[in-house]
């Protein structure tokens, strides 16, 4: 057989191979599947923030016609595992939260469901709730970790008496608010139980089939075996759905109490204000010690943050002050208020979103302090190794972001001087802010590859596409790792039926299944040469040594942005950023810059608009649906560009890549706060930037 010649797949802008399918209707989301006489689940939300329910009275529910069943803590099934107490649904009376689980209707069609769930009357003994976050707050303790970081704390030589002697210091304290992932496809799952054959099956819109497989198998005293998750296509998760949550659970319950028919459950947009997770609220004290030319000598980032008392995430958001720039002296600390509130969980770039608002911000006061452009004071708070660890940095390319940014915004024009620049009405302003994202590789990844009787190569790994480009990404890779044009390669994903993959979070995704794929392709033509039999197969598993040890790895970028607030109304308006990021080898320009770009508009959108605002009295988020809680609209982006530079980290992996998901958002907010504070003299310290704050 001759081998046709083949240009490298990876690096071509490659459209998603199932965006034409996608767009028009024809891939199937969770919701979607057609499956034969399905019934439909009404949830019935707690009302009250904290108490016991006294009763549940299911009787008009039950007498509504349609109606199957209706779940309540009475009659439940016991479940196996409830030591996680989010997964521990209509376990107990006790209500943790607000629009937490406390009944649910099973009914033939989604209207009958909705109204019965309406008919339900349940009455509580409340107590007296806490759902507001306070930098003093009594019950403040200290975690274990920070998501996935080992340490909450950490403290290098004497920041206290660094600061105490520095000659310019810089101390305030920066808020950012309670913030939902909205991704435009709700959390939707739909259940079967097939009770002759104890298995259960989810369709289900996640990030990780396997990750969901387990969670539910472990909740149900199921073997991981008898769970099939099966996502193909996902709308969106923002990390929201790099877990299974309580729908989940309510859904499978559903389906084993009504077995033989699958249970449809799509939460409203409303519900998802309460039961998928959220970005926690953050109150930041940043103290920058420096000399008169803005050299650091101390850098203490000190984070309150909430959780719920139901389940602890401690979220990350000083973590990144322990690796951006050269500071002897440096201490970061976490403390978690626990509250009656839902449970906080991943949304974009957990931590170095929050966490370099408030840094990047501070940087900016400190520049104004020194007087010393703010691209230049990065620069001269490089670190030539990780502060904290030593260890060498594996491609950290802060410097040329900010440099090659500056030059191709047209930055270095700028006269530093604050709300001096006016157009008619409009107050005018630039500002800078670094990104950053560490390079995360999830290993035990699994892909596998057989060669079919069509001449092609099918790749199967449970990886999710959760609107990324993964599918498309992996199929580039696969060709080049076989030496195969892309029309030979298939792959498929989005299925536990598929070998185990890691789940689509910490901008890990291409990554760690792109290592198990060229794992496996290696294995492919080691075993079976370049002209193989139909039937041959191979497996490659990720490698706990993808990324090479002993290198501090993580991507970095520069964000530049031009503001414009209105000087009567406030209003700020952004017509022009530019985002310049350093991630590595970019295997797909097309997806790649979508996702940096999307990133961007997202931290637009956490500078401009996204906050939940919570009742104290009642405990709920008020303004739970995108009518209140708002987006970055069209309107909102203007002149958005990202770019990145050309590049290859040789010790990121066998791609040279590192993850482009995350680090979009990351100091988004503080470069169009700080252009905001340059246009207009005001600092504001609070997210978002409402136009009430200027005024
Ligand atoms: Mo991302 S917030 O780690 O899914």
């Amino acid at each position: 057989m001759t081998t046709p010649p083949t240009t490298p797949a990876v690096g071509r802008p490659l459209a998603r191979l199932e965006g034409e399918a996608k767009v028009t209707g024809l891939a199937p989301y969770a919701y979607e599947h057609a499956l034969t006489d399905p019934l439909h689940l009404g949830p019935v939300l707690s009302t009250v923030a904290r108490g016991r329910i006294r009763y549940v009275d299911t009787a008009r529910a039950e007498a509504l016609a349609g109606v199957r069943a209706v779940l309540t803590p009475a009659n439940a099934e016991r479940l196996a595992d409830t030591e996680d107490r989010e997964f521990a649904v209509l376990q107990t009376d006790e209500v943790a939260f607000r629009g937490q689980f406390v009944a649910a209707v099973v009914a033939d069609t989604p209207e009958t469901a909705r109204e019965a769930a309406g008919l339900v009357s349940v009455s509580y003994d409340t107590v007296p709730h806490d759902v507001t976050l306070t930098a003093d707050h009594p019950g403040l303790y200290r975690p274990d970790g920070v998501n996935a970081h080992p340490d909450a704390d950490t403290e290098h030589g004497e920041p206290d008496a660094a600061l105490a002697r520095a000659a310019v210091v810089v101390d305030h304290t920066y808020r950012t608010p309670m913030e939902h992932n909205n991704p435009m496809e709700p959390h939707t799952t739909v259940a079967l139980w097939d009770e002759g054959a104890g298995r259960l099956t989810l369709h289900d819109s996640t990030q990780g089939a396997h990750p969901v497989r387990r969670t539910v198998a472990g909740v149900f005293g199921l073997d991981p075996e008898d769970v099939r998750v099966i996502a193909p296509y996902v709308g969106g998760g923002f990390g929201s759905k790099g877990s299974a949550h309580a729908h989940n659970v309510l859904a499978a319950m559903a389906a084993r109490a009504v077995p033989g028919r699958p249970v449809k459950f799509a939460l409203t947009r409303r519900q998802m204000f309460s039961l998928v997770g959220y970005r926690t609220p953050t109150i930041q004290r940043v103290r920058l010690g420096a000399d008169r030319e803005g050299r650091l000598d101390a850098l203490v980032h000190e984070v309150v943050e909430q959780t719920s008392k139901v389940k602890e995430f401690a979220e990350q958001t000083a973590v990144c002050s322990r690796m951006m720039y050269a500071a002897p002296h440096r201490r970061t600390s976490h403390r978690l208020a626990p509250l009656d509130v839902p449970i906080p969980f991943w949304m974009r770039a957990p931590g170095e979103a929050p966490g370099m608002y408030a840094l990047e911000s501070a940087m900016d006061e400190l520049a104004q302090a020194c007087g010393v452009d703010p691209v230049e004071l990065r620069l001269c708070n490089e670190p030539p190794a990780h502060p904290e660890t030593g260890e060498p940095w594996s491609d950290r390319a802060l410097v040329r972001c900010l440099r090659e940014g500056a030059e191709r915004f047209g930055w270095h024009a700028r006269d530093p001087a604050p709300g001096v620049r006016r157009d008619g009405d409009w107050l005018l302003g630039t500002g800078v802010a670094s990104a950053v994202y560490p390079h995360l590789v999830n290993p035990g990844s699994v892909a596998e590859i057989r060669y079919g009787e069509d001449g092609r190569y099918r790749v199967g790994i449970g990886a999710a596409d959760i609107g990324t480009g993964a599918l498309t990404a992996l199929t580039q890779i696969a060709a080049d790792a076989l030496g195969r044009p892309l029309s030979e390669v298939v792959v498929a994903i989005g299925d536990t039926d598929l070998p185990e993959a890691s789940v689509a979070g910490g901008s890990s995704g291409t990554t760690s299944w792109g290592a198990a794929v060229v794992a496996a392709a290696r294995a492919f033509r080691d075993e079976h040469g370049a002209d193989p039999a139909p039937g041959a197969g191979a497996r490659g598993t990720t490698p706990e040594d993808t990324a090479t040890p002993g290198y501090a790895q993580f991507s970095f970028g520069a964000h530049f942005a031009e503001v414009r607030v209105h000087a009567d109304t406030g209003e700020v308006r952004v017509p022009r950023m530019l985002g310049l990021f350093s991630v590595g080898r970019v295997v797909n320009p097309r997806t790649a810059r979508s996702q940096l770009l999307g990133g961007m508009v997202m931290g637009l959108s956490m500078a401009l608009h996204e906050q939940s605002v919570v009742d104290p009295e009642f405990g709920h988020v008020v303004n739970g649906d995108l009518a209140g809680y708002h987006v970055a609209a069209h309107a909102d982006v203007a002149g958005l560009e990202a770019d990145w530079l050309e590049g290859n980290d040789p010790h990121a992996g066998p791609l040279g890549s590192r993850g482009v998901g995350e680090i979009g958002i990351v100091g988004a907010a503080a470069a169009v706060a700080n252009a905001a504070h340059h246009a207009t003299g005001v600092r504001i310290r609070e997210l978002p930037l409402t136009p009430d704050r200027f005024l």
